[in-house]
């Protein structure tokens, strides 16, 4: 008898690369009463991403993720080319945390040739990160469509720290009658409080260390706003200290309703500070509640 007790070993993680093999997959374990939770990404994983696993086994019993780089999401200047690809790395980190499926399609299966339909919801892609990066999220609702179909899940979970993302997403499994509950995840932050980010990895040492201003600018409007001082000024002053401590360029610092995205110009119930900045070449959001 060994007197030590083994580490529970993790389920194997299948991985299929169709969308027939995902709703099949799923499909048979929701026929055997399971509940079912879909993880999307574009892969490089992190603690964030592992933290969207582990919510999404607290609302369902089994958990598959995906991992595509879509290229729809990427502008022509953008790093679709340098995005961090490392598909057994991230397998390993998914069966770690009891993910037991990943679906991993290539360009070809998600776009063949002939591919002709994209999704686009109305008016919240055109603010914020999307008056920045036109197209983004058409990309992302497009594929996000696509994913959430082949799955058929009972619930998605999308994190929080691109909050814009998770509020076009949940307007969108609305809209569409998509079937799958959309559940955001909390922001994953490193010690200092820098949100994890696949991005980071494009941060030099120095420019890493500066990062940290981001968070900390956001937290101090916070603080401000929730003492009472006017929206503009709090807001203007964020961005100028934001420049201050390194950032190359601010796109914005915002107050916004958290649902519809509208910009506030004084505290509402359900308002969220977001801000977007550039570090060097490496473009890094966050948000806070208000
Ligand atoms: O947040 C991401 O990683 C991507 O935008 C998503 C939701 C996987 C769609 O490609």
């Amino acid at each position: 008898m060994p007197d030590t007790v083994p580490d529970a070993v993790p389920a194997p993680l299948r991985i299929v690369r169709t969308p027939a093999e995902l709703t099949a997959a799923v499909a048979t374990w929701q026929r055997a009463g399971h509940r079912v939770g879909f993880v999307p990404t574009m892969g490089a994983l992190h603690a964030g991403h592992l933290a969207l696993v582990t919510t999404g086994l607290q609302h369902a019993d089994k958990v598959a993720a995906s991992i595509f780089v879509n290229p729809k999401q990427f502008g022509p200047t953008e790093d679709l080319d340098r995005y961090p690809r490392d598909e057994a790395g991230d397998a390993a980190k998914l069966a770690s945390v009891g993910c037991e499926l990943l679906y991993a399609p290539d360009v070809a299966t998600m776009y063949p040739p002939g591919f002709a339909s994209h999704v686009r919801v109305s008016e919240l892609p055109d603010v914020l990160c999307g008056a920045a990066r036109p197209g983004h999220f058409d990309g992302v609702a497009t594929v996000v469509t696509k994913l959430l179909a082949a799955a058929r899940a009972d619930v998605a979970v999308f994190g929080e720290k691109d909050w814009q993302q998770l509020a076009i997403v949940r307007r969108m499994a609305l809209d569409l009658d998509l079937g799958t509950r959309i559940i955001g995840g909390a922001i994953v932050r490193d010690t200092d409080g820098l949100a994890l980010s696949s991005r980071n990895l494009y941060l030099s040492t120095d420019e890493r260390r500066r990062a940290v201003a981001l968070p900390q600018e956001l937290a101090f409007a916070q603080g401000e706003l929730r003492g009472g001082a006017p929206v503009g000024g709090v807001l203007a002053a964020a961005g100028e200290r934001l420049l201050a401590a390194g950032f190359a360029r601010v796109d914005y610092v915002a107050l916004v309703d958290g649902e519809r995205l509208t910009a506030l110009d004084r505290l509402e119930p359900g308002a969220r500070l977001l801000a977007a900045a550039w570090m060097g070449t490496t473009r890094l959001i966050d948000n806070l509640p208000v």
